[in-house]
């Protein structure tokens, strides 16, 4: 069970802070908070459509027997959560991987370089695709192109008969441009429930279709935030983990740091922290308020943000993440002639050598005056990776209603549709 440690914060801080966050999670439970026809993702781990969800697994499988490659068109939450997932729990190395069975997962449609798409394209090559085309409202600009495209590409390979089986759209039940081309042209459809928005959207068909099409056990997923959810619902106080860290980072903006760097030493984290940081940027970041969400990947970003980190401005703090690998690693060998220097390392796993670098950073970090909090998620697998979504949702959730905004609007991200649309002539613009 995820574990978090608030220590850098003071207990009286932490008590000044629980009466707001209590306030959030009631607010939250009752659904009955600013925003609240966007949180049925609080109750989604045990309230979902077992059918549909089913008929999701058949799809994936059908997916892995017809193509090499899923395109994934989505951008922001309508592909954040699934690419954190599978980088997570299979690795960023995971396309191409020798020997396996499901297909590669691309993604599309998450920006508008002409170039990445031709790139995309000549990676898949010859190879047999089907294109999962993810929108919530349907009609979001980098998708839309990216799916005008490959639909194409695909009817020009398969036919329109053949390339009907081989799109599959997840998008609302009833709204929207996309729902109504995919029910006149006949693609099967998945469902994204009128009560979750985009970035609380990965334990919906959004992420668990491309996730189940890479081979991970969605059960284990779904049960991890089951028992989070759970842990979320019922534990008092700052005993839940997910009160304790709203209070924490809510103290620590209100003691005046500014930035919070999400910081972990797993290279398969990089996309998680990348969908983190969509979770609560957009959540929180309004009103003129919000604390800014980085994330850094270590050893690598030591020596690049590590100088940053250690003496630059004070007006971040970080929260840790720590993991066990499954594998147990690689152990460094001895060497007779120790010609490197290497042999005080001999006999250590790699894994061991980077418990020791984090012990190290937070120690250094801690003296160079940076507060650090640490979210243990125990091991690395889909039960506890499902604990940790759910975990960060909910935080989130009290968080921003801690800080006393809406976490479940995002008004700010039509400015540059507006000045877009303006620029490409697009009618009523
Ligand atoms: O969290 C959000 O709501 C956004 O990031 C959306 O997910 C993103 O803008 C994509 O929207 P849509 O799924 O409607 O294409």
């Amino acid at each position: 069970m995820l574990r978090i440690d608030t220590s850098a914060v003071s207990a009286a801080k932490l008590e000044a802070l629980l009466p707001r966050t209590l306030e959030g999670h009631k607010k939250l439970q009752a659904k009955s908070g600013a925003g609240a026809e966007y949180t049925d993702w609080v109750t989604l781990p045990d309230d979902y459509d077992k059918d549909e969800y089913k008929r999701l697994l058949g799809a994936a499988e059908r997916i892995a027997g017809q193509s090499e490659v899923l395109v994934v068109v989505g951008i922001g939450g309508s592909y954040l959560g699934s690419r954190a997932v599978i980088d997570y729990l299979l690795s960023p190395y995971y396309n191409g991987t020798a020997g396996k069975k499901t297909p590669d997962i691309l993604f599309a449609g998450c920006n508008l370089s002409g170039d990445a798409l031709q790139k995309l394209t000549d990676r898949i090559g010859d190879r047999d695709f089907t294109i999962n085309i993810i929108s919530k409202s349907g009609g979001t600009t980098e998708p839309a192109v990216a799916f005008r495209y490959f639909r194409a590409l695909a009817e020009k390979k398969y036919g329109k008969d053949g390339a009907r089986k081989r799109i599959i759209a997840t998008t609302d039940k009833a709204r929207g441009i996309l729902k109504t081309l995919s029910d006149g042209e006949g693609y099967e459809t998945f469902v994204i429930p009128d009560g979750v928005g985009g970035r609380y959207s990965v334990l919906t068909p959004v992420g668990l279709l491309p996730i189940a099409a890479a081979g991970i056990d969605t059960d284990a997923l779904i049960s991890g935030a089951y028992t989070m959810m759970e842990a979320c619902k019922t534990a008092k106080g700052l005993e839940n983990p997910a009160l304790a860290y709203a209070a924490a980072r809510g103290a620590l903006y209100e003691s005046g740091k500014k930035i919070e760097v999400l910081a972990s030493f797993d290279p398969d984290f990089v996309y998680m922290g990348e969908w983190w940081k969509q979770l609560y940027g957009e959540s929180e970041g309004k009103e003129g308020k919000g604390l800014f969400p980085a994330s850094v990947s270590y050893t690598a970003d030591l020596h690049s943000m590590g100088q940053y980190m250690q003496q630059g401005e004070r007006t971040l703090f970080e929260t840790f993440i720590r993991t066990k690998s499954p594998t147990g690693g690689i152990t460094v060998e001895a060497d007779p002639q120790n010609a490197d220097g290497l042999n005080f390392l001999a006999g250590k796993s790699i894994d061991e050598i980077n418990d020791a670098a984090y012990e190290g950073t937070k120690k250094a970090h801690t003296d160079g005056g940076v507060p650090c909090l640490t979210v243990d998620l125990g091991c690395k697998c889909a039960k506890c990776a499902g604990e940790l979504i759910y975990f960060f949702e909910y935080a989130c959730g009290v968080s921003g209603y801690t800080l006393g905004v809406n976490p479940f609007d995002q008004p700010g991200v039509e400015a540059y549709k507006k000045n877009m649309f303006e620029l490409l002539g697009k009618p009523g613009a």
